[in-house]
């Protein structure tokens, strides 16, 4: 690979992200040579830090059985530590200094990476003192990323934007969605585009019913002050439920390239059939985890967990059907749902062909309608499963399966979301980004869908470690349907 050279800025860099994600996800482009020598990290935060001690942080981050010691402290020796304040001007014109320095030093080329990884309050703070403090290089590129989450609804992350694009173009902004990382989401490219088998069957005349499930075992962790104010929908559908959506149903790009993926991407959250306060209660199913014994353990319910208020209105768990207004997804719903503390973690999407035009066998014979499931995590591959005799003189039918799954040492060897999304910013590749129009458009759908829940003042519940509520199943049912997935 080819080195890429910066001096990357990161706001946050006492937090957890960093050294959880961020930190592993630079060693590991370190260690294939995507940083080697012309690279220079400034973490800052508000906690007085010294450099050694900060080395130190870095090197714990990044420890591990396969980690070379020595390797780890090379690489932490180019970490800097700037303690800051993001509402102070002058902090900004001491962090500009420190970045020029570094820039002379390791021969960055005036490049310049900002990363925001801190709480999103101060995310336009930051935003706008980088602007009148004039910490971008006229020489070199000047690339923001940012985490979620992006804006609470849609006039928050409207503020944000415009906040955002007051000081960088839109093509220098980076908005993180970690979905967009990891590899069997990309893989969806290849797989719906690159196999002659589905391209012309991908669409309504073949396909019943789309669904996808994110479901996580986890319950709220020591999360709660973020999380009662997101909850699942906006912590979950609106950026990869959305996204995974439109992986699956955009129409085919013309070239591989950010700007026609966007383009086709476009073309799905624009179709994004919008909900009124009614329609919404029928079609979209909340619920909040209760408290249950699983495997001898007795499981806390979300409303006990600490930082949760003990009449909580936040779900936990969320279903929905989406209906696209476009012509080749014209009356194929999508049923989504994602949740904490379900049956297990898995995220796979599963598509339901149409039976066959005229069918020589009928359903009590067994034959079933074909269904083709990709795995996204924690086992990557797919599942076609198709109908064929049954074994004996009889003419009983039954699905048979041709299962696919990546090596799972090879998929564990294979890069971390965080480290495809930091090289694809060193790059300059925008294509696993999100951008204004996707986040506008997801938005708007998903604030109608939160307006007609904060007129219920019920909050059912499910019990832990099942998945979710009735009424998620109810939501099929009533179409004649089932989740194909029942762990
Ligand atoms: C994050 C959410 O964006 O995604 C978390 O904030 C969630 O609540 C996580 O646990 C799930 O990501 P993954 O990669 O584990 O499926």
């Amino acid at each position: 690979p080819e080195e890429s050279r910066a001096v990357i800025i990161i706001f946050g860099g006492s937090g957890d992200l960093a050294s959880r994600k961020l930190y592993p996800a630079l060693f590991n482009l370190y260690r294939r040579g995507v940083l080697a020598e012309h690279f220079a990290v400034i973490g800052t935060a508000r906690r007085p830090w010294t450099d050694d001690h900060y080395h130190e942080v870095v090197e714990n981050a990044v420890a591990g059985d396969d980690v070379d010691r020595d390797q780890a402290k090379a690489f932490a020796q180019h970490f800097f530590y700037q303690s800051h304040d993001v509402t102070d001007a002058d902090h900004y014109i001491t962090l500009k200094n420190l970045a020029a320095k570094l820039d002379d030093q390791y021969v960055t080329g005036g490049n310049r990476i900002f990363y925001m990884a801190m709480a999103p309050d101060f995310f336009e703070t930051i935003a706008s003192h980088l602007k009148s403090e004039h910490l971008l290089t006229e020489r070199g590129f000047n690339r923001l990323i940012i985490e979620k989450p992006f804006g609470h609804d849609y006039a928050s992350a409207k503020e944000l934007n415009d906040s955002l694009t007051a000081t960088f173009d839109d093509d220098q902004i980076f908005r993180i969605d970690h979905y967009l990382g990891k590899e069997m989401i990309q893989n969806l490219l290849a797989f719906r585009f690159d196999n002659a088998i589905f391209e012309g069957v991908w669409n309504k005349d073949y396909i019943d019913n789309i669904q996808i499930t994110l479901s996580e075992a986890v319950g709220v962790e020591e999360r709660a002050g973020y999380y009662e104010k997101a909850g699942a929908l906006r912590d979950m559908v609106q950026n990869h439920v959305m996204q995974v959506l439109s992986y699956l149903t955009m129409p085919k790009p013309k070239t591989f390239t950010a700007n026609d993926i966007l383009t086709a991407k476009d073309q799905v959250f624009a179709a994004l059939k919008p909900y009124d306060l009614a329609t919404a209660k029928e079609n979209f199913v909340r619920a909040q985890y209760a408290s249950a014994e699983v495997d001898g353990d007795q499981v806390l319910g979300y409303r006990q967990e600490e930082g949760v208020a003990a009449d909580s209105q936040t779900a936990t768990f969320v279903a929905g059907k989406i209906m696209l207004d476009m012509p080749q997804w014209e009356g194929v719903p999508v049923y989504i749902r994602t949740g904490k503390r379900l049956t297990r973690k898995s995220t796979q999407l599963t598509l339901t062909f149409e039976p066959v035009t005229s069918p020589l066998f009928n359903r009590e014979t067994g034959s079933q309608p074909d269904s083709l499931t990709i795995y996204i995590e924690p086992s990557e591959g797919y599942s076609l499963q198709l109908n064929g005799k049954a074994l004996g003189t009889g003419f009983n039918i039954e699905p048979d399966e041709l299962r696919y799954r990546h090596d799972p040492e090879a998929a564990a060897a294979a890069p971390e979301a965080y480290e495809r999304l930091i090289n694809n910013v060193l790059e300059g590749d925008q294509t696993n980004f999100t951008h204004w129009s996707e986040l506008s458009a997801s938005w708007r759908f998903i604030d109608a869908i939160q307006a007609a829940w904060s007129q219920e003042t019920e909050m059912p519940t499910y019990p832990a470690a099942t998945m979710g509520p009735q009424a998620a199943f109810d939501l099929l049912a009533r179409d004649g349907r089932q989740w194909f997935w029942q762990p």
